[in-house]
Formats: structure tokens, C-alpha cells, sequence
């Protein structure tokens, strides 16, 4: 896919990740509409843009938020044109156990990170189908997307649900020209502790949410903070699997041996007993794997 002419809109776009695919994108040619709830963060972004300023356009947007989507999208479409790809990246983070959620933990992690790619895709999809011309939607997941570990169960739990949501998204979209991935990242060095930080609702403060290092350790300082990768490589990756139309930008490959894992407990639970032809046959509709033959789109 061409991307230069073509309008994006990124999510979650005054730090980090969503930055990162803000400066890819104009670097390619595109217009880019960059949007985030934190506007005063966003605004010093688009300060750092340089001669691509002119054709980038910064927007208020709370993901979490039907209204605002409307109102960003249609803002969008009128400055920059035909919105033609998404980049649904805001999120938040949360760490702690699983079980001491409370339901506000879930309701807001959930509503941001699962909720904003659902009224992403309810506010422009129809849009883009409309138009014509295809497209392409990058949903950013996390490595917590395809496997679990203690103490991520809140954030594991919108993440997987967004790998459901941009499988299924490119399943139905595949017959209009609009391609789907999903961007499954370990660490990345960005701004996602302090952002969540700064926009999680102090009515929260005291609930299950757990600090992650100790007081006094700056995560900055931490192993897996200097050794995580840019967001400016991250989104490097990001062109390039939009360019091969791929389903799934995995960027760790050191995730190599927990993916290995996962595949093979889960072959290894099916039942070892030979199945009935008749009910192979009845569920062929089913057992499309087409979608997974074609996942690199080449
Ligand atoms: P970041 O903090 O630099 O960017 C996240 C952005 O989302 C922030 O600018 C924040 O203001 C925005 N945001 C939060 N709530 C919002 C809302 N309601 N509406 C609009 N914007 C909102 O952090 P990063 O890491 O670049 O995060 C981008 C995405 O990458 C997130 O979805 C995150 O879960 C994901 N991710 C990050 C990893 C990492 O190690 N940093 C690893 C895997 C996935």
C-alpha cells in the first residue's frame, strides 16, 4: 500500500509509540491527523515535527469517549481530507493482581485500551467502506496480547481482547480493500507509566492498582527499560508490515519460546481421540484457517 497522499489518524499520539508512527507517516508522505487526550503534552509534540508540521494537524481525542470521536474524526476529514488509516493506539497501563482489581480498575482500563479501538473502528470503518479507495488499521496490542503473565491480568485482558477485535476486523474487511494488523510490542521505551499516571482518575488512587518497582528505583535505570526498544524502531516495523499487509508486527523476537509454549500446551489439550468425519464436515464453515495461511499478506 501506497501511503503517501493518504490521511491517518493516530491515537494516543503526544508520546511514545503513537509519536513514533506520527513521524513514520509523514516521513511516507502522509497526512497525519495526531490526537490525544493529554493536549498540552500533545501540543509540544507537534512543536517537534519540523517541516512535516505543515501537513499534520493535531486533534483532542479521548479514545474512551463516543462523542469525541465524532467530533475529532469530523474535524480531521474536514482539515485533512478522507481519513484512510488508523492507528489505534492509546492505552493505559495497570499492574497488580488479577483478583484485587477493582471494577473501577477494569471499567477504566477497559473502556481506554478496549473500548477506544471499538469506537475507533464504529466511528471510521463505515466511513472508509463508504469512500472506497481501501485502507489500513494498525491496532496496537502488546506481547500481552498473546500470552499472560502474573500481575498484567487487567491490561493482558483488553490486550488479548484487541487481537480478537483486529483478527476479526480483517476477516470482514479483507473483501473492501482495507487491511488489518495488530501490533503486539514487548517494551518499548515510552512514556506509558507516566501517561497512565497522568489521565487515570484520582478517584482511583487507592484501589488495586500496585507500583512496579520500589520507591526510589527509577524505571529509566531499570534492565528492562535500557535494553527495551525505541518507539522510532517500533514504528519502522510498523511501515514495513503495512507495506507486506501483514496480520500480526510481532517486534521481540525474543518472545520466540513463550509463543512456542502457548502453541504447544494448546495443541497438546485437544482430545487425543480420533474426531467424527460427519462433524469435521458440519463445522467446515468453522474451520476457515485462511486467515492465518495469509497472515503475511505475501
Ligand atoms: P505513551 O504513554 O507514550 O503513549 C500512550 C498515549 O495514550 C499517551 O500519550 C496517553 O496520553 C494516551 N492516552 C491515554 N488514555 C487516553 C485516552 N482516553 N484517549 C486518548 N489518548 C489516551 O506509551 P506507549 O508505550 O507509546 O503506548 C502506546 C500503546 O502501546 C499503548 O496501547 C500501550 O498499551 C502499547 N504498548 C506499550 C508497550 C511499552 O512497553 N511501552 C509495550 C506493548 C504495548
Amino acid at each position: 500500500m501506497e501511503l503517501g497522499g493518504r490521511v491517518a489518524l493516530v491515537s494516543g499520539a503526544a508520546s511514545g509509540i503513537g509519536l513514533a508512527l506520527a513521524r513514520a507517516l509523514l516521513a511516507q508522505g502522509a497526512r497525519v491527523a495526531l490526537t490525544d487526550v493529554r493536549t498540552d503534552v500533545l501540543q509540544g509534540a507537534l512543536e517537534q515535527l519540523g517541516a512535516t508540521r505543515q501537513r499534520a494537524l493535531g486533534v483532542a481525542l479521548d479514545v474512551a469517549e463516543p462523542a469525541s470521536w465524532a467530533e475529532a474524526v469530523e474535524q480531521v476529514s474536514r482539515a485533512l481530507g478522507p481519513i484512510s488509516l488508523l492507528f489505534s493506539n492509546a492505552g493505559v497501563n495497570f499492574v497488580g493482581p488479577t483478583h484485587e482489581a477493582t471494577l473501577e480498575d477494569w471499567e477504566f482500563c477497559l473502556r481506554v485500551n478496549l473500548g477506544g479501538a471499538i469506537l475507533g473502528v464504529r466511528t471510521l470503518v463505515p466511513r472508509m467502506i463508504e469512500r472506497g479507495g481501501g485502507g489500513h488499521i494498525v491496532i496496537t496490542a502488546s506481547v500481552s496480547g498473546l500470552y499472560a503473565s502474573a500481575g498484567a491480568g487487567v491490561y493482558s485482558t483488553s490486550k488479548f481482547a484487541l487481537v480478537g477485535l483486529a483478527e476479526s476486523l480483517r476477516a470482514d474487511l479483507a473483501s473492501h480493500g482495507i487491511g488489518v494488523s495488530v501490533l503486539c510490542p514487548g517494551p518499548v521505551k515510552s512514556q506509558l507509566f507516566e501517561s497512565t499516571a497522568a489521565v487515570r482518575p484520582a478517584a482511583l488512587a487507592a484501589t488495586g492498582a500496585v507500583a512496579l518497582l520500589p520507591p526510589g528505583v527509577a524505571r529509566e535505570q531499570t534492565p528492562i527499560f535500557t535494553t527495551a526498544l525505541t518507539p522510532d524502531e517500533v514504528a519502522r516495523q510498523v511501515i514495513e508490515g503495512i507495506h507486506r499487509n501483514e496480520l500480526y508486527i510481532l517486534t521481540h523476537a525474543e518472545i520466540r519460546p513463550v509463543l512456542e509454549a502457548r502453541a504447544a500446551a494448546l495443541l497438546t489439550a485437544l482430545p487425543a481421540e480420533p474426531v467424527d468425519p460427519r462433524r469435521i464436515e458440519a463445522s467446515a464453515p468453522l474451520l476457515d484457517a485462511s486467515l492465518y495461511r495469509d497472515a503475511r499478506g505475501d
